[in-house]
């Protein structure tokens, strides 16, 4: 099992005051930055773009850049947004016209492709992905918004991709978004996940460094009890 990674939603953040509040979370222990972007379009919100990425980067953000695409058409902006600085650049499938076109896309311009599931989206998707793959990302929300609850079905999914990732012997990060928090965290870790993004939870709360703390014992617990 990959290391746990801890990626804060900067959808819960101050917009104002951006750069700080991102600058507080690598600081108080994130590992990554999720950064989501919708586009009222494939789904009903619309937040922020490459210039937003990019401005990131200018204001020092070294850390992994974690952007979640929920828009559609999808190849227009992966350019945009490996040259803004993104990491990993994930996408919907049913977003885009070829799926394997897209994940070729992305690795050609110096980023890791990861591909997001819907709650309602089938994991066929990933029969003739994964061995592209870099991430696969599981909602546990439907996709537009933050502060929703976690869909209970989030669990099995991950017991069955974590199944096929083992099997492909790659190493491949399996990604949970959408209703994280400490109370459900554990169960979440032990169905299978390895990187954990919590909007509402960590930028929520009134102490980051708790909070991710918190957030990474228990799923160190989750780890152990799924072993035992
Ligand atoms: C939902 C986004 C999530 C969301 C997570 O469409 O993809 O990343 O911001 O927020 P919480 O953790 O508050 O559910
Ligand atoms: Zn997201």
């Amino acid at each position: 099992m990959l290391p746990a990674v801890i990626a804060p939603s900067i959808l819960s953040a101050d917009f104002a005051r951006l750069g700080e509040e991102v600058d507080a979370v690598i600081r108080s222990g994130a590992d990554w930055i999720h950064f989501d972007v919708m586009d009222n379009h494939y789904v009903p919100n619309l937040t922020v773009g490459p210039l937003v990425c990019e401005a990131l980067r200018r204001h020092g953000v070294t850390a992994p850049i974690d952007v979640h695409l929920m828009v559609r058409p999808v190849d227009r902006l992966v350019p945009d947004f490996a040259r803004a600085g993104a990491t990993l650049i994930s996408f919907h499938p049913e977003a885009t016209d070829h799926v394997a076109r897209t994940i070729d896309l992305i690795r050609d311009h110096g980023c890791q492709p990861g591909l997001v599931f819907n709650p309602a989206t089938p994991l066929t998707w990933l029969d003739h992905t994964l061995d592209t793959l870099d991430l696969v990302l599981l909602m546990s929300v439907n996709p537009g918004f933050g502060g929703q609850r976690f869909i209970p079905s989030a669990l099995d999914k991950l017991a069955e991709v974590r199944r096929r990732i083992d099997a492909s012997g790659r190493q491949v990060r399996l990604e949970i978004d959408g209703g994280v928090k400490p109370e459900n965290v554990a169960a979440i870790a032990a169905a299978g996940a390895d990187t954990f993004v919590a909007g509402s939870a960590i930028f929520g709360s009134g102490d980051y460094a708790a909070t991710i703390a918190d957030l990474r014992r228990l799923i160190g617990e989750g780890r152990e009890n799924s072993r035992s």
